[in-house]
C-alpha cells in the first residue's frame, strides 16, 4: 500500500454541510473529554500508587515489529503503510512490542522487577461494533524481569483497583484466569504434538464467540479428544495447575478473591502468552472483555533482547465507558468557572481585566467579557453557568482600587479592595 504525496480529496459534506470523522474514529467533545479523563486518572493514580513508572513511545513503528509477534488477528487488523521513504510502517495497535523493543536495548541497566505503565492511543482496522473501534485508548501495566507469580497477581490486583476507583464494585466484576502453560501440559497428555498447540489456543479463545470453532477444534484433534478438553473447559482440572494455584493464593492475598474465576477457556488472541492469561468482564454483562492481559517471559528474548521475564494488561476506555454507563457511574464535575468578572459599564473593560489577572494568579478559575455587556445580562448569563460569585467592577469604587464581590446563591455582597480579593 503507497501513501500518496499529494494532498488527499477531503470526503464530500454531507447533506447538512457537515463533516464526519472516519467510521471507527471519535471526536471528543469537552464533556466526552472529561469522561475519558477521568477513566484516565483513575489509571494513573492505580499504577503510580503501586509504584509504576509512566512511559511511553511512537505512534508509528516499523510494520515488523507487529508482524513478527503480535500473531495473525492482530497483524490481519494494521493500518499498515508505506512512507515516503519507502519503509513499511504501522499505527501501533498495542504497546507491548513497543516495550519490548525499548527495553530490549536499556533492561540490562535497569534494576529489577522494571515496573512500567502507559496510557496511549492505539488503532485496530476491526468493524467497528458495541465497545470496540478502529481508534481507542488503553492503559497498559507491565512488570519485567521478575518470574514470580506474585507479580502476576499485583498487575490484576492493580487493574481491579482502577475500576474500583471508577466506583465499580467486586460484584460488577469477574477476573477470568487461565494458565496456558498448563493447558499446553493437558495438549501433552491428550498427546497433541507441540506444534498444534497454537492453533488448539486458538480455537479455544473462539470457542464463545465462533460456532465454527468446536468444528475446527474437532478437526485439529479428532473426535474423542476434543471432546476430553471440552470437558475440562468446562470443569477446570486445578489440581494440574500448580502455578496457577500460586498466582489466585496471592490474588486473594490482594482481596480479589470475590472476582476469581479460574477458567481454561480464556487463553487470549495474542500470540505471545506463555503462562497466565487473563480476562476481566462485567458481572451479568454482555460486554467484551475490559482488560486482558498475561505473562509472556518469551518474547523478550525472542526479540533479540535478554531473556526478562514479564506479565501485563491492557485495558481499553471503550468497553469500561460502556459498563460505567450501565452502572450509572458518571465523572465528578471537573474545576469550573469560579468568578465572572463584570465591568458595569465601557470604561471598565479594562480594569475589570486587571481584576481577572489578579484572580488568575491566585488560582481563581476567572473570566471576564470581551466587549461591553449590560450588567443585568452578565448576572443573568453568570447565574445559566452556574458561577457562584460575581465581581463588579465600577467606577466610584475602581477609584479606590475597591470592586464588589457577589454572592450568587444569597445575593450577599461585600466591598473589598483589589488586594484582599480571594
Ligand atoms: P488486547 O486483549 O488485544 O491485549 O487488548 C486489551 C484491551 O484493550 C481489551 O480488553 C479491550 O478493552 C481493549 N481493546 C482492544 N482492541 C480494542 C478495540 N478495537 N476497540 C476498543 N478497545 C479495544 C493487548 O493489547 C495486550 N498488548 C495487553 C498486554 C499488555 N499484555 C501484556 N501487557
Amino acid at each position: 500500500m503507497r501513501v500518496c504525496a499529494r494532498v488527499p480529496t477531503l470526503p464530500a459534506p454531507t447533506a447538512r454541510g457537515r463533516m464526519q470523522p472516519l467510521k471507527g474514529f471519535r471526536d471528543f467533545f469537552p464533556q466526552d473529554l472529561a469522561h475519558l479523563r477521568w477513566i484516565q486518572s483513575a489509571w494513573h493514580s492505580a499504577a503510580k500508587l503501586a509504584g509504576f513508572e509512566e512511559w511511553d513511545g511512537p505512534v508509528l513503528e516499523p510494520l515488523k515489529l507487529f508482524t513478527d509477534k503480535s500473531g495473525d488477528e492482530i497483524a490481519g487488523q494494521l493500518y499498515a503503510f508505506e512512507d515516503k521513504g519507502e519503509r513499511p510502517v504501522a499505527l501501533r495497535p498495542e504497546m507491548t512490542p513497543t516495550l519490548v523493543r525499548m527495553l530490549s536495548a536499556r533492561a540490562g541497566a535497569l534494576p529489577k522487577p522494571i515496573k512500567w505503565y502507559s496510557v496511549a492511543q492505539f488503532f485496530r482496522y476491526e468493524q467497528p461494533q458495541h465497545g470496540r473501534g478502529r481508534e481507542f485508548f488503553q492503559w497498559n501495566v507491565d512488570v519485567v524481569g521478575s518470574p514470580h507469580p506474585a507479580a502476576d497477581a499485583e498487575v490484576i490486583a492493580v487493574a481491579v483497583e482502577a475500576l474500583r476507583r471508577l466506583g465499580l464494585s467486586d460484584e460488577d466484576l469477574r477476573v477470568r484466569i487461565s494458565d496456558r502453560g498448563a493447558l499446553a501440559a493437558f495438549l501433552v497428555a491428550l498427546e497433541v504434538p507441540e506444534e498444534l498447540h497454537l492453533s488448539v489456543f486458538e480455537c479455544i479463545d473462539k470457542l464463545e464467540r465462533d460456532p465454527a470453532a468446536t468444528r475446527r477444534l474437532t478437526e485439529i484433534l479428532g473426535e474423542s479428544r476434543a471432546a476430553e478438553l471440552l470437558c475440562a473447559c468446562d470443569q477446570f482440572p486445578l489440581s494440574r495447575a500448580e502455578r496457577l494455584g500460586v498466582v489466585l493464593e496471592a490474588c486473594r492475598d490482594w482481596g480479589l478473591g470475590a472476582c476469581l474465576e479460574p477458567d481454561l477457556r480464556i487463553v487470549r488472541g495474542l500470540a505471545y502468552y506463555t503462562g497466565t492469561v487473563f480476562e476481566i468482564f462485567a458481572r451479568g454483562a454482555k460486554l467484551r472483555a475490559v482488560a486482558g492481559g498475561g505473562r509472556y517471559d518469551r518474547l523478550m528474548s525472542d526479540m533479540g533482547g535478554p531473556p526478562l521475564e514479564a506479565v501485563g494488561f491492557g485495558m481499553g476506555d471503550m468497553v469500561l465507558s460502556l459498563l460505567l454507563a450501565e452502572r450509572g457511574l458518571e465523572a465528578p464535575p471537573g474545576m469550573r468557572l469560579e468568578v465572572l468578572v463584570i465591568g458595569t459599564d465601557a470604561s471598565m473593560l479594562s480594569p475589570a481585566r486587571e481584576v481577572v489577572r489578579e484572580l488568575r494568579s491566585r488560582g481563581v478559575a476567572s473570566e471576564t467579557a470581551y466587549a461591553p455587556v449590560r450588567v443585568s445580562k452578565a448576572l443573568r448569563s453568570a447565574s445559566n453557568q452556574g458561577v457562584p460569585r460575581v465581581v463588579l467592577v465600577g467606577p466610584d469604587e475602581w477609584a479606590e482600587r475597591k470592586v464588589v464581590v457577589r454572592e450568587l446563591s444569597s445575593g450577599q455582597q461585600r466591598t473589598v479592595h483589589l488586594s484582599e480579593l480571594d
